[in-house]
């Protein structure tokens, strides 16, 4: 997909939350790049960065055709620290870019400054493309009344059993790519009998069902794995189309279930 910066961003990445620091997420990787990922999503927060970096320097693609997302943890949202804290992501990485870099958590108090730190380093082109994750509609219309430059990415919980759809709209009318975090319900739903039917009416797995439902809806999905043969699995979507009537029925998923943290109720550990 273009971004509304004119840079593309690959439509599946690889999710490193909760992949274990170290040979677990190095491998991961690996084995992502070997399949085909071009695509990978990786925090401050999940302490993974340097492995990241590691697969990717030892991989035979080059660097410039995989596409790395880090994000900024919120003890280093404000303008200074932000700017320090995606030069140490650099370094972590071992990148002389990031492809998106994004503001992790809506911070309230704190997001406005990180937003122009932001702009800064992608001024100085430390970063390509600078988005956010877990804003709500009234975070992104606050950042559009004090802003020239809007994030080029929402990166947000998203699957047919939390189908956001108003926010998919509003991001939708501004240009804005929605990144489906938890596209596969953090393995929550796998067994559920109405996605389990429709996978076998498409002779697919719940989890290929899930990822083609977040790309026809319009979206990048983030699916994670540490397993090579479900990073096989996650990356097989481009072979088929789920039709109309499916599509309908996986909509009809929805019941507001959120698996990850939700920024209308925040958890005390992630304060707005
Ligand atoms: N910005 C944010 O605040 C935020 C929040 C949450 C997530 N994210 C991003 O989004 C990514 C994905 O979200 P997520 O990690 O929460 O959950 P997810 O991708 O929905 O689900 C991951 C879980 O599903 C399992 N799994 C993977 N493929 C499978 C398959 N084909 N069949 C059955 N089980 C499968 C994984 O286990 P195995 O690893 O053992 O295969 C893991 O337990 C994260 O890793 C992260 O990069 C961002």
């Amino acid at each position: 997909m273009t971004m509304n910066d004119g840079y593309k961003i690959p439509v599946v990445g690889l999710g490193t939350w909760k992949s274990e620091p170290g040979e677990t997420t190095y491998k991961a990787v690996l084995d992502s790049i070997n399949t085909g990922y071009r695509h990978i999503d990786t925090a401050r927060a999940y302490d993974n960065e340097s492995d990241v970096g590691r697969a990717v320097k030892d991989s035979e693609t080059g660097r410039k055709e995989l596409f790395i997302t880090t994000k900024l943890w919120n003890k280093h949202q404000g303008y200074d620290e932000a700017i320090e804290a995606c030069e140490k992501s650099l370094a972590r990485l071992g990148c002389d870019y990031i492809d998106l870099y994004l503001i992790h958590w809506p911070l309230k108090g704190k997001r406005n400054d990180s937003w122009k730190a932001l702009i800064e380093l992608q001024q100085r082109g430390l970063c390509r493309s600078i988005g956010v994750s877990n804003f709500t509609i009234d975070n992104l219309v606050e950042l559009e009344e004090k802003f020239d430059i809007l994030p080029v990415v929402n990166q947000v919980e998203f699957h047919p059993y939390y189908y956001q759809k108003e926010l998919l709209e509003y991001c939708n009318s501004k240009n804005i790519i929605i990144e489906a975090y938890s596209p596969l319900v953090h393995a929550k739903r796998m067994d559920e009998a109405r996605l389990v039917s429709i996978s076998k009416e498409m002779s697919k797995t719940p989890a290929q069902i899930l990822i083609r439902w977040a790309i026809q809806r319009g979206m990048v999905a983030l699916p994670k794995s540490v397993n090579e043969g479900r990073i096989i699995e996650n990356f097989s979507v481009f072979d088929f189309e789920i039709s109309d009537s499916l599509m309908k029925r996986l909509d009809d998923l929805n019941e507001l279930f959120v698996t990850c943290w939700d920024p209308h109720n925040p958890p005390s550990y992630a304060p707005v």
